[in-house]
């Protein structure tokens, strides 16, 4: 019986096409095989809830796909943290193994982004909340740090519905609980947002929204 049970993992798991290290081509290859651009679009992102991906941080783009594949992050002490869970996206990056994500966040990172037309402070005006994720995000949400996502350019609505998500995540106090299924945690974000209201959400995400990704 387990025998069996074994072979059946085995015979389960999606062989994705393996992707030689630094070969763009091969690594587009993979993106296409698990239609990842079916939402993201290759450049700009078909779904206003699927986020622009091009000219994203590797580094980042990784963490996100190892934060799906494994909702429970390998976290020090005793509480596991459970970064990211979507009902879709969750079971779209199990497959996906190291090596994988590492050609796929590759991939996507040295993609251009597609700069938007910079919107001037007289059509979006700057929220005084931005001073508060400047030093991390950058003052039009464009940074150095490897770890730290862009936001300059990003989809408004991926952008309210991550940072509602992370607010939501600070109800319990920003120590996760075991189990607790939020739909984002990180530790960084959650005490940057807990206490903003959603107008205040809505206007830093229009303002972001509308800088430009470089
Ligand atoms: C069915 C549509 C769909 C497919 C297919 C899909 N994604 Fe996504 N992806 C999404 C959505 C929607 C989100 C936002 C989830 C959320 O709100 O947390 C997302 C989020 C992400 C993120 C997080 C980005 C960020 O800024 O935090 C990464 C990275 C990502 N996807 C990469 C991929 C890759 C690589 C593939 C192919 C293996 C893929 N996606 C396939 C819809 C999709
Ligand atoms: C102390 C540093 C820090 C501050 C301050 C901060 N952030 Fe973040 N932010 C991060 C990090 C790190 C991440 C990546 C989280 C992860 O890995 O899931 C992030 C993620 C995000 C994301 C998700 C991006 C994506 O592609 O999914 C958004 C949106 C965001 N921050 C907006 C903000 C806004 C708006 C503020 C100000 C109110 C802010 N952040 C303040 C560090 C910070």
């Amino acid at each position: 019986m387990i025998v069996g049970a074994a072979a059946l993992i085995i015979i389960a798991a999606p062989a994705g096409p393996a992707a030689a290290e630094g070969d763009p081509a091969a690594s587009r290859r993979l993106a296409e095989e698990f239609a990842c651009n079916s939402c993201h679009g290759l450049m700009t992102g078909a779904e206003e809830i699927a986020p622009h991906l091009a000219g994203q941080k590797k580094d980042y783009l990784a963490r996100q796909l190892q934060a799906f594949r494994e909702p429970r992050a390998k976290t020090p002490g005793p509480y596991k943290v459970i970064e990211r869970d979507h009902p879709v996206i969750t079971a779209w990056m199990r497959p996906l193994d190291d090596e994988d994500i590492e050609d796929l966040s590759e991939y996507f990172a040295g993609l251009p982004c597609v700069p938007r037309r910079k919107y001037s402070e007289t059509q979006v005006p700057r929220p005084p909340l931005v001073d508060r994720c400047r030093f991390c995000h950058g003052e039009t949400g464009v940074n150095p740090y490897l770890g730290y996502p862009n936001i300059g350019g990003q989809k408004k609505t991926y952008l309210v519905r991550q940072l509602l998500a992370f607010r939501k995540s600070a109800d319990h106090g920003g120590a996760v609980i075991k189990k607790s299924k939020d739909e984002r945690f990180h530790r960084m974000m959650a005490p940057s947002i807990y206490d903003l209201g959603d107008g205040e959400i809505e206007a830093l995400a229009e303002y972001y929204s509308k800088q430009s990704c470089r």
